[in-house]
């Protein structure tokens, strides 16, 4: 089972719509790829920019995040709805960001997760361990847990088109990348966990990142490894590195 790489950027709270716009024409020729898809994940307001410099252009434009409900009183917040008309194709949910942050526990995931399916926009379901639970020795179980609860209710088929992102939260943005074999081994295990309750045929399909400081310089080791499938890319998709990464085999 061949399955294609994909490589998204995790712009977080950084540019301006103006800042998209420039960022997105910048880089639109740099970044296109007939072998790996690539996506910008950009923040709210500067999805419609994302959207209008890089029509055309091959790559997918992303949210960081959105509601499980089509509408309702929920000031503040963006439908599902909203993101499917204007054109956007997917949407991070469950970034450790947001867990830690703004309190997203794994059922909000879920019901975020299952609301995207269902309008027709992948999830790229984020999960990661902390510096103390790897140190602990609890790393395989707490993504286990956060898999299982993040996919629960979802059919085999539906689990095939999420993205799910291992992003380990002691590596992201602060420049200490997991070795590939640690990434390797968290995201096989993520995979066994997919096929012990979706059934293998699903656990070959789906598609497993890693995040947590990937640059340049060590993109190819890590996409080098069987169960790695791309990488969510933060602090290095803000420049001209992002390149880099995308072309990670050259
Ligand atoms: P980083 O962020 O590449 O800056 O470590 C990754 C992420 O949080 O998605």
């Amino acid at each position: 089972m061949m399955r294609k790489k994909i490589i998204a950027g995790n712009w977080k709270m950084n540019k301006t719509p103006k800042e998209a716009t420039e960022f997105c024409k910048l880089m639109k020729d740099k970044v296109a790829s007939s072998e790996v898809d690539v996506v910008f994940c950009v923040p709210f307001v500067d999805l419609y920019p994302a959207l209008e410099e890089l029509k055309g252009a091959g790559i997918g434009v992303g949210a960081e995040n959105m509601h499980f409900e089509d509408s309702g009183a929920y000031t503040g917040e963006i439908s599902p709805l909203m993101l499917k008309e204007m054109g956007v194709s997917y949407v991070v949910l469950g970034h450790s960001e947001r867990r830690q942050y703004f309190n997203e526990t794994n059922d909000m995931v879920n019901k975020k997760v299952k609301k995207a399916l269902e309008v027709g926009i992948t999830p790229i379901m984020c999960c990661g361990e902390t510096l103390e639970q790897r140190e602990a020795g609890i790393t395989i179980e707490w993504i286990r847990i956060q898999i299982k609860c993040g996919l629960a209710g979802l059919t085999a088929e539906e689990v095939s088109k999420v993205v799910i992102a291992y992003e380990p939260i002691w590596a992201i943005g602060t420049g200490k990348t997991a070795t590939s074999e640690q990434a390797q081994e968290v995201c096989k295990a993520v995979r066994q966990v997919v096929g012990e309750v979706y059934g293998e045929t699903t656990a070959q399909q789906v598609r497993i990142q890693y995040g947590g400081s990937v640059n340049g310089k060590n993109a190819a080791e890590l996409f080098a490894m069987p169960d790695i499938d791309g990488g969510l890319v933060g602090g290095a998709s803000l420049k001209e590195e992002f390149q880099e990464i995308v072309h990670y085999q050259k």
